[in-house]
């Protein structure tokens, strides 16, 4: 990994401006967006990451941010930059979120955060759906039952909290599997819904088509009326105790 750190000075010019605005922004507002790093600590950034775009590698890209890797001090760390043509106008509620999710230990560790960005813990690792295709050999079963447990006891956090992620129903791009295993984007959670982690990520993991696929094929699959009706109970009553009932129809 290259990681040699391009400084701030230099992020409003070719190549690196298209990805402190991207797609594309004025130079009135790629200087407004260095002066907010400048206040938030930030003295440069590393592109380097698995993901590339314009040919810069990135951690990640969304709909909301690019994400890369970055200096805070000395402190290597996360920056989320919210991407010009998204559709959120600020960063703040997101931040505010996650936030909220570190309270019970689940998502990246909140840093700081201003209008566009967004600085958190880096999390060294893969995309869930990545970890599990490239799973193999021996002690493979444990650790995939290990990680999906992890995951689901973080959603059984979230749940009690009544912070409802809202998109594990797509978990395979919202959960990182590294030195930890950790859930990612709050973006699109809400403390004004009816909190569902729980039964979005069972049913993503071992119902849905995309990770439960590669699932199948590693741990034998539950039970589908006992873990329906464990999940129904749940969904129901969000005790410890049904909790516990949904990880034993999974074998977990
Ligand atoms: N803390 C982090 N450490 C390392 N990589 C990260 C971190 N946060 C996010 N990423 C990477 O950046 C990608 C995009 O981040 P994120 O999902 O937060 O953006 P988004 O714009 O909200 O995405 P989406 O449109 O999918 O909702 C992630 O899929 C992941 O690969
Ligand atoms: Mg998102």
């Amino acid at each position: 990994m290259d990681s040699s750190l391009v400084p701030l000075d230099k992020l409003t010019k070719e190549p690196y401006s298209s990805i402190l605005g991207y797609p594309k922004a004025t130079r009135n507002e790629l200087s407004k967006r260095v002066t907010e790093l400048k206040k938030i600590g930030i003295n440069g950034i590393s592109f380097t990451g698995t993901t590339t775009l314009n040919n810069i590698p990135v951690l990640g890209k969304g709909y909301v941010g690019v994400v890369v890797l970055s200096n805070q001090g000395k402190k290597t760390v996360a920056l989320k930059i919210r991407r010009i043509d998204s559709s959120r106008s600020e960063m703040g509620n997101e931040a505010k979120l996650l936030r909220l999710a570190n309270e019970v230990d689940v998502g990246p560790k909140l840093l700081d955060y201003s209008k566009n960005f967004i600085i958190m813990e880096y999390l060294e690792g893969k995309k869930i759906i990545d970890w599990i295709r490239d799973l193999k050999g021996k002690g493979s079963v444990a650790k995939l039952r290990a990680t999906i447990r992890k995951v689901l006891e973080d959603c059984y956090n979230l749940d009690k909290i009544r912070l409802d992620h809202g998109e594990l129903s797509h978990i395979h791009k919202h959960v990182i599997v590294g030195n930890k295993i950790c859930i990612i984007d709050f973006e699109s959670a809400s403390v004004n819904r009816r909190t569902s982690n729980v039964t979005s990520a069972t049913q993503s993991i071992f119902i849905g088509s995309g990770i439960a696929n590669f699932v199948k094929k590693i741990i034998k699959e539950p039970n589908r009326k006992k873990l329906i009706s464990s999940l129904r109970k749940y969904k129901n009553d969000q005790s410890r105790e049904n909790f516990e009932d949904v990880l034993q129809v999974l074998g977990l």
